[in-house]
């Protein structure tokens, strides 16, 4: 008892020993002495009100698919099936420095994700925002370097427009196009089979095409998209138009209000291989 008595009177001298070498810094004025003015405390701040959320597809949901399609389902698709309530939306000949990124803006607020095919020129002139499309969860497609019309050209040619664009969009946004578009919907079978074998790439045309390119206005965007589209369409749009994009928050608030989801080209291609 005497023993464990002294162990803890000297213990406690060894506390306070280290104590009084802290008061010894403290009197030497070793210590950081305290600021003398303080920053007065913002009372002005208030957070930001949060913005009421537009309507929106499930998180996770569409976006769990398998990306990889059987390509024995053959070489050229418009739709997918017709007995699951999937689309694919899909906008052609961007990106474009004011629209392509309004576009994105509206379906990031939907959690809706598209297909993007792009022209190769624009994909060199902005690979900042063709690596946005992808960070967001979106697909790029291959839709050619100069929008030629395909089935004028020989295989040379032909060969360069996809391999050109498919270099671009690698060095630009890492990823490798997966389906081509051909410009004008113009490809003959033959080119369609050879472009397959080489690159790998169906042939996407469409379901659904509401000419938005005529510029007949947004309504009329949003009313012949809404009345043409059913499950497993493809349906196509411009984003290079600003009327399109216009037409885009009803459009989609409509296809999510008829319960429709929102998939990927090769995710539509993938539960197309499964039927
Ligand atoms: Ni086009």
């Amino acid at each position: 008892m005497k023993m464990k008595a002294l162990l803890i009177l000297f213990t406690l001298g060894l506390f306070s020993g280290s104590c009084a070498v802290k008061k010894d810094n403290k009197r030497t004025g070793l210590r950081t002495p305290r600021p003398a003015v303080r920053t007065a405390p913002n009372a002005n701040y208030r957070p930001p009100a949060p913005r009421p959320a537009p309507a929106a597809a499930p998180q996770g949901g569409t976006g769990s698919l398998p990306y990889n399609f059987n390509p024995a389902v053959g070489t050229t698709h418009s739709s997918g099936r017709a007995d699951q309530p999937y689309i694919a939306l899909t906008f052609d000949d961007g990106p474009h420095p004011k629209n392509t990124p309004r576009l994105l803006d509206m379906l990031r607020q939907r959690n809706i994700k598209a297909t993007f095919y792009v022209i190769g020129k624009n994909v060199k002139a902005y690979p900042a925002l063709t690596r946005r499309i992808v960070a967001e969860g979106h697909e790029l497609g291959n839709h050619t370097w100069t929008h030629g019309k395909l089935s004028a050209m020989g295989n040379d040619q032909l060969y360069r427009e996809l391999e050109q664009t498919r270099q671009v969009i690698i060095s630009s946004a890492g990823v490798q196009p997966r389906t081509m578009r051909p410009p004008y919907g113009a490809l003959l079978q033959n080119q369609r089979q050879w472009i397959m074998q080489k690159f790998g790439y169906p042939t996407i045309l469409w379901a659904v095409d509401p000419l938005d390119w005529q510029r007949p206005g947004p309504a009329v965007v949003t009313q012949r998209i809404l009345s043409a589209t059913k499950p497993g369409a493809i349906v196509l749009a411009h984003d290079l138009h600003a009327q399109t994009i216009d037409a885009m928050p009803a459009t989609l608030d409509g296809l999510l209000g008829k319960g429709l989801k929102f998939v990927t080209v090769s995710q539509l291609l993938a539960q197309k291989g499964k039927q």
